[in-house]
């Protein structure tokens, strides 16, 4: 497995493999991020993973300085993995200057937990942009788990005229449901008791959907006090169409978001309906 630091080397590699799919991470890996490397594997014979903890997408008072760093782990794991090779650059690499040009992503930016996140995806959008140009994959992969930043990109890529194929993994989750996420080591041991029941309320939510339930608000405002009676701080339960849309009556297909604090530790999660 080959290792880079610098956009040089990196570039220089590129340019002898034509066809490469593109794990963009922020290390602190586990099963989630792996699945997403067996889903690259599967569609270029060269797979490149970065590990970057990007300081353009935290907000003054997130976790970037406390974000886990776990790199002689993340190596191994790779490794094992079969992974061609792996771009580790420092925060000077990819932000050489103070940085004064952005990718803003549309409206959609602004909703879901952008609204509660200020600035997250276009410093999301921006550092992918950035990644994208120099790795300049044939094939990219991206979590459902965090399902806005997928279709900001997807958007992005295809706005922006990319010859890059976006794919969206599955969510991996662990027994009880709770979807895998570097933010779980956060949770206290009766907090990690009650983080399975943000995944079961959406569930209920795609159930009722299933059977044809379309009050959405009634939905919604329903998952939304049972988990801040459970002891969670809601942002919000959201029901949308699968392009994040606000769904119509007549909506068939759908996606039920949510985002909620226990504790400090704010988690994501969504479940795909119809
Ligand atoms: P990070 O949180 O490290 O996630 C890297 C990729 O792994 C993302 O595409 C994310 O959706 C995916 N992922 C996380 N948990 C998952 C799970 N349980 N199952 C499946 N996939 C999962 O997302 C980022 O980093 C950053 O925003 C990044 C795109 C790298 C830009 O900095």
């Amino acid at each position: 497995m080959l290792q880079f630091n610098d956009v040089d080397s990196l570039r220089a590699w590129r340019a002898t493999h034509p066809q490469v799919a593109f794990v963009p991470t922020m290390g602190n890996l586990h099963a989630g991020h792996l699945s997403l490397v067996a889903l690259a594997q599967a569609h270029a014979p060269q797979v490149l993973v970065s590990l970057f903890v990007n300081p353009l997408q935290f907000g003054p008072n997130e976790d970037f300085a406390r974000y886990p760093r776990t790199l002689d782990a993340d190596l191994a794991l790779l490794h094992t993995a079969g992974v061609s090779a792996v771009f580790i650059p420092e925060v000077t690499a990819l932000y050489p200057t103070e940085p004064t040009c952005f990718i803003e992503p549309s409206f959609l930016a602004d909703e879901l937990c952008g609204q509660h996140r200020p600035g997250h995806f276009r410093g999301v959008c921006t550092v992918v942009m950035k990644l994208f140009h120099l790795a300049q994959p044939t094939v990219a992969c991206f979590g459902k788990k965090d399902y806005q930043q997928l279709t900001l990109i997807r958007r992005m890529s295809e706005e922006f005229l990319m010859p890059i194929q976006i794919l969206g993994g599955e969510t991996e989750r662990a027994a009880d449901g709770l979807a895998l996420s570097s933010r779980n080591q956060y949770l206290s041991l009766t907090e990690r008791g009650i983080a399975p029941q943000l995944y079961a309320n959406l569930q209920t939510i795609a159930r009722h959907l299933n059977h044809g339930h379309r009050d959405y608000i009634e939905l919604e405002t329903a998952a939304s006090k049972a988990l801040n009676h459970a002891g969670w701080q809601v942002d919000y339960v959201s029901i949308r169409e699968r392009d994040l849309r606000l769904p119509a009556q007549t909506s068939q297909q759908f996606v039920v978001l949510a985002a909620a604090k226990l504790g400090n530790t704010r988690l994501i999660d969504n479940v795909e309906a119809g």
